[in-house]
């Protein structure tokens, strides 16, 4: 009622009185707040990369060719800074003290990004960082310019024709990173349990001592019916690469990592298998092998490919960057409003 009282009121009010004219002869001086609003933005705004990531280097001319991005400049060119619409820092590059930090003044326009791709569990706690950046850069959903390897919608129902790859294992893992300070020991132990009931085929350095060939990721995880997906660490949205890989390449992927909640809102909730919908490992190792027996109930597994696209991700350590960069110079371009990243801590061990 009180709504539809509302509602007639605004109606009144715009029936007596008549919006004035938008033509204004003599329109008169813009106020200070409406001058920003009035510059012109066509121009590209420069972000500038203070750290080139862990030292790794990768053609700044990306943007385009991968993601399809024009709307902004990407530089580490440091004299540039004070015209640096954003500034972009990886975490794992700032020095303690923060002494390679930008000495002169932030320009009043200027934002700093916060990049860090590693779970809480693998961070340094520098000191300092709290009121400090404007925006985070990361894989958390929360994050001002969340990164991840998004499922696209298509634009029509595929018909279907999915082929499944040709597939020679059942159940397989590539895996380079064993030490135990990352928090690997729950994905680990897991492992052993479940090859107590099924096989495991094994790839890359962390048990075979040799590397897996980036040209040998896709197909290798494709040629296995499943793959686990294991993440080292146990936090909130820390869903990696390690799903989309076997999403893209046509493979089930069996989950470690947060709750399915937690997976179902980036994945659809029949497009993978997660380690906790099982009491014990042995009755996940019996689900495998009845899936395996049964190809309309494994193929079910991949129903969502008629609705969404799975895009391989950049494989090299120098692609590694370029789509969190990309993002974040292409969010610059539409970034208007103040921010402040105030609890950065509190936020990110939240
Ligand atoms: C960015 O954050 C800093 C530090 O909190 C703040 O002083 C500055 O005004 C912010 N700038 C913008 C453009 O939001």
């Amino acid at each position: 009622m009180t709504a539809l009282v509302l509602i007639g009121s605004v109606l009144l009010f715009f029936l007596y009185f008549e919006p004035p004219s938008p033509v204004c002869p003599t329109s008169p001086p813009l106020a200070d707040e409406e001058m920003y609003e009035a510059e012109d933005h066509t121009e590209k705004p420069i972000v500038l990369l203070w750290f080139w990531p862990l030292g790794v280097r990768f053609d700044l001319n990306s943007c385009l060719p991968y993601y399809n991005i024009d709307s902004c400049v990407l530089t580490d060119d440091r004299s540039l800074y004070s015209k640096a619409r954003g500034v972009i820092f990886s975490h794992k590059d700032i020095n303690w003290e923060l002494r390679n930090m930008p000495q002169e003044p932030r320009p009043y326009f200027q934002k700093w990004i916060w990049y860090h791709a590693e779970s809480p569990r693998n961070t340094l706690r520098i000191p300092g960082l709290d009121n400090l950046f404007n925006l985070t850069l990361g894989y958390r959903r929360d994050a001002d310019i969340t990164v991840r390897n998004e499922l696209i919608i298509r634009k029509t129902e595929m018909k279907d024709d999915f082929v499944l790859p040709k597939k020679d294992k059942l159940v397989c893992w590539i895996v380079s990173n064993r030490a135990q300070s990352t928090g690997t020991g729950t994905r680990e132990g897991y492992y052993y349990e479940l090859s107590k009931h099924i096989k495991v085929h094994l790839f890359g350095s962390g048990f075979t001592g040799s590397r897996l060939n980036f040209d040998d990721y896709y197909p290798t995880i494709a040629s296995c019916k499943f793959y686990l997906s294991f993440e080292n660490s146990i936090h909130r949205d820390y869903i990696t690469e390690k799903v989309n890989g076997p999403l893209s390449a046509g493979t089930i992927p069996v989950v470690l990592g947060p709750p399915r909640a937690d997976y179902e809102q980036f994945i659809p909730s029949d497009s993978f298998i997660h380690i906790n919908d099982f009491p014990d490992h042995k009755s996940l190792a019996e689900f495998l092998k009845y899936l395996d027996s049964n190809d309309e109930a494994y193929m079910r597994y991949f129903e969502w490919r008629k609705h969404y696209i799975a895009t391989p991700h950049l494989l090299t350590v120098e692609k590694e960057f370029i789509q969190p960069f990309c993002l974040a110079c292409d969010h610059m371009s539409r970034d208007r409003e103040y921010s402040v990243a105030n609890d950065l801590y509190g936020w990110y061990w939240s």
